[in-house]
């Protein structure tokens, strides 16, 4: 496949470096090619099959919007813009494209999160139960993508009504580590996800822009990744 890799950053070079390993042909815009969004006008996009994203929260809208309104697949890794999901949603919806998201592409934390999903029954057991989030002093947005998924995940097997708390540190070159605590009178269940390096982010968004080849449509990658 062509692909359109936007971000030069930790994750952006991986992405590409994984890609090339799979053969794709990869190119990369990083915020000095694409100021203003000029690695995305419709001639640069022309032979582009897909773009993946991990770039920012400030230029992510711009974005996707570039993209997709050229009618563009895409992959999107950034985090920090779910509360316009309803509009981006509309967009792909419009144009027709296909699209996949993810505050978090890595396999192990899928997994993660299936575990999270069974013991979030506590909460219907007399528990309480809080996220923490650890990550490196760069991370430009908080609490992470992941911790407020996690929440979802939570909310929506456990039927509780408040949402569970999250507590975020910044600090040295943490690459991303999650835990849940639920607690009781009588004991406490402590499950922790501890991400080693980038490189499972970067193999869930190149299979992730695989199995989108061809098809259409809005798509998070925790509904799709079994079908990788
Ligand atoms: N979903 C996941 O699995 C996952 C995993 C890791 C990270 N993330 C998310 O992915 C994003 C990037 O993370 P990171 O750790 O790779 O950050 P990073 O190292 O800071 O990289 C971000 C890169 O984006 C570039 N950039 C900024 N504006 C741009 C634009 N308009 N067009 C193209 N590139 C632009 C920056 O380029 P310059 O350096 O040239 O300014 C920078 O290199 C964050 O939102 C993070 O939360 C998601």
């Amino acid at each position: 496949m062509n692909l359109l890799i936007l971000g030069r950053g930790k994750t952006g070079s991986l992405v590409a470096e994984v890609a090339q390993e799979r053969r794709h042909h990869v190119r990369i815009a990083g915020a000095k090619e694409n100021a203003d969004g000029a690695a995305l006008s419709s001639d640069k996009l022309n032979d582009v099959a897909t773009v993946i994203d991990f770039t920012a929260p400030h230029c992510i809208l711009a974005n996707i919007e570039a993209c997709v309104k050229a009618g563009k697949n895409m992959v999107v890794g950034t985090t920090g813009w779910y509360k316009q999901i309803d509009h981006v949603r509309a967009l792909v919806e419009r144009h027709q494209t296909g699209f996949v998201f993810a505050p978090n592409f890595s396999i192990g934390v899928n997994l993660f999160f299936d575990a999270v999903r069974t013991a979030a029954a506590a909460l219907r057991y007399e528990y309480s139960g809080q996220i923490f989030e650890r990550h490196h002093a760069h991370k430009k947005d908080a609490p992470s993508g992941t911790a407020i998924a996690l929440q979802g995940v939570i909310r929506e097997s456990s039927g509780a009504a408040e949402d569970l708390e999250i507590t975020s540190f910044r600090e040295g070159e943490v690459v991303g580590l999650h835990e849940v605590v639920f607690e009781s009178a009588a004991d406490r269940i402590y499950l922790c996800h501890d991400a080693k390096s980038r490189r499972g982010f970067a193999e869930g968004a190149v299979r992730a822009a695989e199995w989108l080849a061809g098809k259409k449509g809005f798509y998070e990658f925790k509904d799709v990744w079994r079908e990788l």
